[in-house]
């Protein structure tokens, strides 16, 4: 079995302090520029690094035989005994199934992203370059989530129903968020997805079609990134202590939504497993909680920073078995 060591982050793109403060609350402690000088930036690198994913992926490509769709250890079985019983192509069969109910979230989020960014950008000036980026970050999700559904036809697997508690929960956020806890759920989702996608383009036993297009999703997320990360340190520093408790405490819950939405009954059953035996070994599996656990260590420290990890919050992440 691979260890964490093997893994994924924590990332030092970040620049935060990773765990520091137990027990306290900091606020803003990272100038960051104004929004229209970050606006002009992510503009600029727009320009120069955007793809149209009907033309820059080779969808025509045939699948490479006996090579997995995901990064084994990604698996969300990866490690336990029933993954060790399985032959190497009902593995790669998983992962197959377990690409496509990745995806079949991604464009759930996304556009649950865009109806957010779209409802928020109504109040940005309209000669702003701030409002300029918030369109083009639109239109690059809807090419993002574009890819993602050539993708499932593609790999002709999905989409799966997520847990419908779940998606109650995203749909009060896309309804009623405010713009601090739109970003702060970008933010944290989009980290997530990084770090696994970043992990997942760097492995050669992966499809390397599979590899293109977390490349593609990987260089333009980065600007997103940037530009949630800097209007949070914004926006954070101006809210009453209460609000950033909220907000603190949506960040540990979401960490659970996105984890539960990584194992859907009807993936399994797609995969040929049966699926109260593979719930039941996914949802104790160590080694998927570690993976996780390593894309947490990325973005913490920023939300740390932010402000955003504070001893209530803490208690709620400790309560779920995650390590802040
Ligand atoms: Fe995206
Ligand atoms: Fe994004």
């Amino acid at each position: 079995m691979t260890s964490a060591a093997s893994g994924i982050g924590p990332g030092g793109r970040t620049g935060g302090r990773s765990g520091a403060g137990a027990g306290k609350t900091r606020t803003r402690t990272r100038q960051v520029p104004d929004r229209e000088a970050t606006a002009i930036k992510l503009l600029d690198a727009s320009v120069k690094h955007s793809f149209d994913p009907r033309v820059d992926v080779a969808w025509d490509e045939p699948w490479l035989p006996d090579t997995f769709f995901l990064p084994e250890r990604l698996s969300t079985l990866y490690g336990t005994d029933l993954w060790e019983r399985l032959s190497r192509s009902h593995r790669i069969e998983l992962t197959r199934c377990e690409l496509a109910n990745n995806l079949a979230f991604g464009i759930w989020v996304e556009t649950l992203f865009m109806q957010m960014l779209a409802r928020h950008s109504l109040g940005y000036h309209p000669r702003s370059n701030h409002l300029r980026y918030a369109l083009t970050e639109l239109g690059d999700e809807t090419r993002h989530s574009t890819m993602f559904s050539l993708m499932l036809d593609k790999l002709d697997r999905g989409p799966y129903p997520f847990n419908p508690l779940d998606r109650f929960a995203t749909d009060l956020l896309r309804a009623f968020s405010t713009e601090p806890l739109a970003y702060v759920a970008v933010l944290f989702v989009e980290e997530m997805f990084d770090a696994l996608q970043r992990y997942g383009l760097k492995d050669d036993t992966v499809q390397p079609l599979c590899r293109q297009t977390f490349r593609i999703h990987v260089v333009e997320e980065a600007r997103h990134m940037r530009f949630a990360r800097d209007e949070l340190f914004r926006l954070i520093p101006r809210l009453p202590r209460v609000r950033r408790e909220g907000l603190a405490a949506a960040v540990a819950v979401g960490v659970g939504l996105v984890s539960r939405s990584m194992r859907t009954p009807q993936m399994y059953a797609d995969a040929g497993l049966d699926v109260r035996e593979a719930m039941r070994a996914a949802r104790s599996n160590r080694e998927g909680r570690a993976v996780l656990q390593e894309c947490i260590d990325r973005f913490t420290p920023v939300y740390d920073e932010l402000g955003l990890i504070t001893p209530a919050s803490r208690a709620l992440w400790r309560a779920q078995g995650w390590r802040v």
